[in-house]
């Protein structure tokens, strides 16, 4: 059934940008859509503008056919039902729970843990725990990229708590955050979902000789502990009473809403946390109530499966025009390539054709300066999305947003538009897609939507190309072999051979 869709959607004509706009003057109305939040009288939007994608009328009937034939409704429903999506590893995957969105127990046990959560985040800063100034936070992968992303984009102007993320094993990661620290009034977060990630536990036990060697007597009576895992993290050695658990069926990619998302309110305040949560929420509805078409992260997926698997584009690109948001591209690659890079579909047969693009990007105008030659003049079609907020988040009164937006916009028109020249090296073929996603501002309640519309989008790809976005086996073979490394014994190809015994480890 789905090849048939397919089949179909190979076959129909591909009109460039120009000849899509010339046909449907109102072109805007249908693939430039504002999601409201908030209240009405303080409303907050964020437009998200798909008309410089080729996706048209004959294409979106037959996404739409593709979704049905995929029984997207019935996956979607499956989701926020809390049911088994996530068959390889038999969970559910209940993200949106933590939202305030899904099957009732799992929102109650949700609501559960954040209400402990506030607790110790605003005893602390009550100041409980004695003077806290500095929080670092250890973790990798989902247990760090989410957190760093929205300290990063939303604490700029005065943070409750100095946050510093670690994740590198590389040890110069963790001393650039102790030069900043002071020991007397640094908290450690350990997040971690299993507590057991080799990363993380190393770097939390040298967090701890540091506390220790800087005077601190207990330094176990420092630490919160972030995990799925409470009685690993309890077996390490921290109190029961500053574990901080969260559900075994939210993913370590989509875990920003659980307590992973510390940090934030340390930095935020928890009125704010909550509101990152709502601006989630809202589009969690959205999602679950919208079909077609006007669904938004559906609307994108469609649009990313036309140039994945008709266009045979092997990357996207994602361009944050805001500097709170340089850590976006980041976290999406994380989200999109272990969501998605898969070569099997979800009953173990293999794919039929290209999975997830590699996520890749930037922040602008300097990656204009940089890498968008092979963008506008490269072999290599490439999708773009531009993100920009219109309030800027910086005081100065020079005309740096009003440049900033122009260059967004300006690449956008070039892209699409091209220029003729007679000389062949100053030509532009034009026709080149891209998305912008414009938010008013970049505010807790915004970036709760903008990460959302993420997940959501990687989940409707995921659907259309009948794959499981919720396991992420492809990373357990490198671990598990660094661990034979460090064992020693076990013999491994000439080529790593050498490299060991060159660097003396073998
Ligand atoms: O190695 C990949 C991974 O399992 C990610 O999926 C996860 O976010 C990260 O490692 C960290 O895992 P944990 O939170 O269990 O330490």
């Amino acid at each position: 059934m789905s090849a048939a869709v397919w089949n179909k959607l190979k076959e129909l004509e591909k009109p460039s940008l120009a000849q899509i706009f010339a046909a449907d003057p109102d072109r805007l109305d249908t693939y430039a859509t504002g999601f409201e939040l908030g209240e009405e009288d303080n409303s907050c939007a964020i437009l998200f503008d798909w008309s410089k994608t080729h996706l048209d009328a004959a294409h979106v009937a037959a996404f739409e056919e593709l979704a049905e034939a995929m029984d997207f409704s019935g996956r979607r429903t499956a989701l926020f039902a809390g049911e088994i999506v996530n068959p390889t590893e038999g969970r559910a995957a209940e993200h949106t729970a933590q939202r305030g969105v899904g099957k009732e127990e799992s929102v109650a046990l949700a609501a559960e843990c954040h209400h402990r959560m506030a607790a110790i985040v605003e005893a602390i800063h009550r100041g409980a725990m004695g003077e806290v100034k500095h929080l670092i936070h250890i973790g990798i992968g989902g247990s760090a990229l989410g957190p760093a992303l929205a300290v990063d984009a939303l604490a700029r102007e005065g943070a409750m708590v100095d946050v510093h993320v670690v994740s590198n094993i590389d040890g110069c990661a963790l001393e650039q955050a102790f030069a900043a620290c002071d020991p007397a009034t640094t908290m450690l977060a350990v997040a971690s979902k299993t507590f057991t990630t080799i990363e993380t536990m190393t770097n939390a036990e040298s967090a701890l000789a540091w506390l220790r060697e800087g005077g601190v007597d207990d330094p176990f009576g420092r630490v919160v502990a972030l995990t799925a895992s409470p009685e690993k993290a309890m077996e390490w050695g921290v109190d029961e009473t500053r574990i901080l658990p969260f559900s075994e069926s939210v993913g370590g990619r989509y875990s920003l809403w659980s307590s992973i998302g510390f940090p934030v309110a340390m930095a935020l305040g928890w009125p704010d946390f909550a509101e990152l949560l709502a601006g989630a929420a809202a589009m969690d509805v959205h999602f679950r109530d919208s079909d077609g078409m006007a669904n938004l992260p559906l609307r994108a997926a469609f649009a990313d499966q036309y140039y994945t698997r008709l266009r045979g584009c092997q990357t996207r690109a994602v361009f944050a025009y805001d500097e709170r948001l340089a850590l976006l591209p980041d976290y999406l690659q994380q989200l999109e390539m272990e969501s998605n890079g898969k070569s099997v579909k979800a009953d173990g047969s293999p794919v039929d054709g290209p999975t997830a693009p590699i996520t890749w990007g930037g922040v602008g105008t300097d990656a204009q300066h940089a890498v968008f030659q092979l963008l506008h003049q490269g072999t290599n079609l490439v999708p773009v999305d531009f993100i920009a907020a219109i309030v800027p988040g910086h005081d100065l009164a020079l005309d740096h947003h009003r440049i900033l937006l122009s260059n967004c916009f300006a690449q956008g028109a070039a892209l699409m538009a091209g220029k003729e020249s007679d000389d062949p090296a100053r030509a532009y073929p034009g026709d080149r897609p891209s998305a912008t996603i414009l938010l008013d501002e970049v505010s807790p309640v915004t970036f709760g939507a903008l990460i959302a519309f993420h997940e959501h989008r990687t989940f409707a790809n995921a659907v259309l190309m009948g794959i499981n976005p919720f396991d992420q086996f492809g990373v357990e073979l490198g671990k598990a072999i660094a661990k034979q490394i460090e064992q020693g014994g076990t013999t491994f190809d000439p080529s790593t051979e050498a490299l060991l015994k060159r660097a003396g480890i073998a």
